[in-house]
């Protein structure tokens, strides 16, 4: 059996083309949406991601505005951009690129964000809206990853999803937003004991480790999802996923590959995000 494939750019594709519709029926009522992107230092991985928000929020007729610092820039210099930004009312979204250099506290610069500006879904406001089920914004990658599921058909209710990696950005809300679907949902990480018990059981399986090609066929159950967060540089430049893809696309029911997965359903979240709170502005 050789999976489906998800194609991320075509789904990706229609997500912005929605987007710009509602972004222009904004635009019309003088509500034109507005995405600030901050990157401190020079970060080659963050340049490339930055500049493709940019260039998709162009695309889909979201004003954006990147400001880039060198990675000397203070915390409070952070802090007071942040503020200026949260007051300024032609911006919607505003969007801190991680990471970001040791000396500036990470967190502490999320929660200076307006929760109502925060379209990565990181604030803690959001990250509990999330937990509780309340309206808030979701994390862009997760939300990439549940469009891609509904996309596919899957019923989740009942189905054992398993997702590997914990972080804040991707394990921990995509646990959530499968839960609140009604998946039996089972978080692994880097201690947990014997993982390959665990994901042969799985009937959908979200890969966010950071660790190429980790995932290999014989751990996975025949005509599973996998869904591939992975972006990791290999020594000779290429890009992999944490998904062995040749060997687990013989096993799966559907596969996501990389590049052009999860990824630009990353950046489609985005800009629906940002959309979304230029509405609620608008009222
Ligand atoms: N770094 C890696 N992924 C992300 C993301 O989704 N948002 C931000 N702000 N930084 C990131």
């Amino acid at each position: 059996m050789t999976a489906q494939l998800i194609d991320g750019v075509a789904l990706a594709r229609q997500w912005r083309a929605r987007v710009a519709e509602r972004a222009a029926a904004l635009a019309a009522r003088g509500h034109r949406p507005g995405l600030a992107v901050i990157l401190v230092g020079d970060d080659p991985a963050s340049q490339v991601y930055v500049r493709n928000k940019v260039k998709a929020c162009g695309e889909a007729g979201i004003h954006s505005v990147l400001e880039t610092y060198p990675a000397s820039l203070t915390q409070d210099e952070l802090l007071a951009r942040i503020a200026a930004l949260n007051a300024d009312p032609t911006i919607h979204g505003i969007l801190v690129q991680l990471p970001l250099p040791p000396h500036i506290d990470a967190q502490r610069v999320i929660e200076a964000i307006a929760p109502a500006k925060d379209v990565d879904g990181f604030h803690v406001a959001n990250a509990g809206a999330l937990l509780v089920g309340q309206r808030g914004y979701w994390p862009c990658t997760p939300y990439g990853c549940m469009k891609m599921l509904e996309h596919i058909g899957i019923e989740l209710r009942g189905k054992h999803a398993v997702v590997i990696g914990r972080s804040n950005i991707v394990g921990k809300p995509m646990a959530l937003l499968l839960l609140q679907a009604n998946a039996t949902v089972t978080i692994c990480h880097s201690a947990t004991a014997n993982l390959a018990h665990h994901t042969r059981q799985a009937d959908v399986i979200v890969a966010a480790v950071g660790r190429p090609r980790m995932l290999t066929a014989d751990m996975v159950k025949p005509g599973a999802v996998v869904l591939d967060v992975g972006i990791n540089r290999l020594p000779d430049g290429k890009l992999c996923g944490d998904v062995d893809f040749d060997a687990v696309r013989e096993v799966a029911g559907w596969i996501t590959p990389v590049p052009g997965g999860v990824g630009p359903m990353t950046i489609a979240m985005l800009l629906l995000n940002t959309v979304e709170a230029a509405e609620r502005a608008a009222g």
